[in-house]
């Protein structure tokens, strides 16, 4: 599989200035590596490279996979809109953007659904206006009606979450949502052409389950006219019963915390997956050039594509170092470092600066625990998106 570090020179030969900002965060990121773990005195704000902001609990889609409004999702059946009274002002992200933007990390909104945050285009505008890399992950179904905007505002990148081609997405994602999104694409390619931009870079995410394995390769083939920058392919993120117990008992045990975000990953879509034909569509689709690069993460010997999907216990990737240089704001402006799980809350910005809370005891307690644990993860950390893409590969993988 292709090596991801690198396309990262092709992603932005057209932007220098962008390019800058993310060798930056890169930078940044081999500085974590280096550094010792254990120097809980240090003041981590040095390193931080990329900052999630998960903007809202609410959604317009179900797709049948996701941790949060999926089939077993976390978020599913309790009441968003009563959860979305709690989210943090424009006023208050503002200030958190004045007190970071001098660390220049690398932005990422998401959520839940960005675009269904009230204040997204005025949010995106500051940041991008304070120097930062805006970079935005959406299901793309509102991405039309917004094109002129986006593109007038200068946002850095978008990832839009496609699953498959057309039908076989929208038994994913919900009816109609591909072709909203093709317009989506068009729309922001029409403003690009219209207003001489070359921003926004358009990437396409592609998560891998059992339901579009075998239909990957058609996806590819629709994304020639989309003028992408890259499509990412991401083997997805799975657990099963025993390795929640596992972290259940160890996040009491050591952080004193009960946790319910790992369930949301417990789907089963990992089930029944053909590992060799899923590594021969990804080779088809690494080598043919469809205009832009394709990249897999986590990138993985190909003898080991079978264990990523049927022995979860394995793992392919540790030592994570997203602690010491990343982290999450959530909807409702508790601060957690694993973007997908809500669970050890170091702190929230409503009541207290970002500094205090990323160099605060908690903090420091979560990365001392990270940093003791067998392998320098928790049990629960196993196919983990972040330790995908952060953690160390572990020899033979
Ligand atoms: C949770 S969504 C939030 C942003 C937006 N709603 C979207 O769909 O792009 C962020 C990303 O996680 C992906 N995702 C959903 N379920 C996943 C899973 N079980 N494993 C890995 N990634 C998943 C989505 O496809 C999307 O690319
Ligand atoms: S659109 Fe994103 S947040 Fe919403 S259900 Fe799908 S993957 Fe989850």
């Amino acid at each position: 599989m292709n090596k991801n570090i690198s396309v990262v020179p092709a992603l932005f030969r057209k932007e220098p200035l962008l390019s800058r900002k993310m060798a930056y965060a890169f930078y940044k990121l081999g500085l974590t590596k280096l550094k010792s773990r254990h120097d809980y005195g240090y003041n981590h704000l040095k390193n931080l490279c990329l900052m999630y902001f998960k903007l809202t609990p609410l959604c317009n889609l179900h797709c049948v996979m996701c941790g949060q409004f999926g089939d077993k999702g976390i978020m599913k059946g309790k009441i968003a809109s009563e959860a979305a009274k709690t989210i943090v002002s424009l006023e208050r992200y503002k200030e958190i953007v004045d007190e970071i933007a001098p660390k220049k990390p690398v932005i990422y909104l998401w959520g839940g659904e960005p675009f269904l945050y009230p204040d997204l285009m005025p949010l995106a505008k500051y940041m991008v206006g304070k120097g930062l890399f805006v970079s935005v992950n959406t299901n793309g179904t509102l991405l039309e009606q917004h094109a002129e905007q986006i593109v007038r505002d200068k946002w850095s990148t978008i990832f839009v979450s496609l699953d498959a081609f057309q039908d076989v997405n929208d038994s994913i994602r919900g009816n109609g949502s591909y072709d909203r999104v093709i317009r989506g694409f068009e729309a922001i390619n029409r403003e690009k052409a219209r207003q001489k931009s070359n921003l926004p870079f358009l990437g396409v995410v592609t998560t891998v389950t059992n339901k579009n394995y075998l239909y990957l390769d058609k996806l590819a083939e629709a994304s020639r006219e989309w003028n992408l920058m890259v499509h990412m392919f991401n083997l997805g993120t799975y657990t099963n019963d025993g390795i929640i117990e596992r972290q259940k008992r160890f996040m009491k045990e050591k952080l004193d915390t009960d946790i319910d975000c790992l369930q949301g990953y417990n789907t089963g879509y990992n089930q029944n997956i053909d590992a060799q034909r899923l590594y021969d569509i990804l080779q088809t689709i690494h080598h043919t050039d469809y205009g832009h690069p394709t990249i897999t993460v986590p990138a993985l010997n190909p003898e080991k594509i079978h264990q990523y999907y049927h022995d979860l216990e394995t793992p392919v990737r540790n030592h994570c170092i997203v602690p010491w240089c990343q982290t999450n704001i959530n909807w409702n402006g508790d601060v957690h470092f694993c973007a997908d799980y809500p669970d050890f809350i170091l702190g929230n910005i409503k009541e207290q600066s970002f500094t205090e809370i990323y160099n605060g005891d908690r903090a420091n307690r979560f990365r001392k625990t990270v940093h003791e644990s067998e392998g320098g993860m928790f049990p629960g950390c196993l196919r983990c998106y972040q330790n995908m893409l952060f953690g160390k590969k572990i020899k033979g993988f």
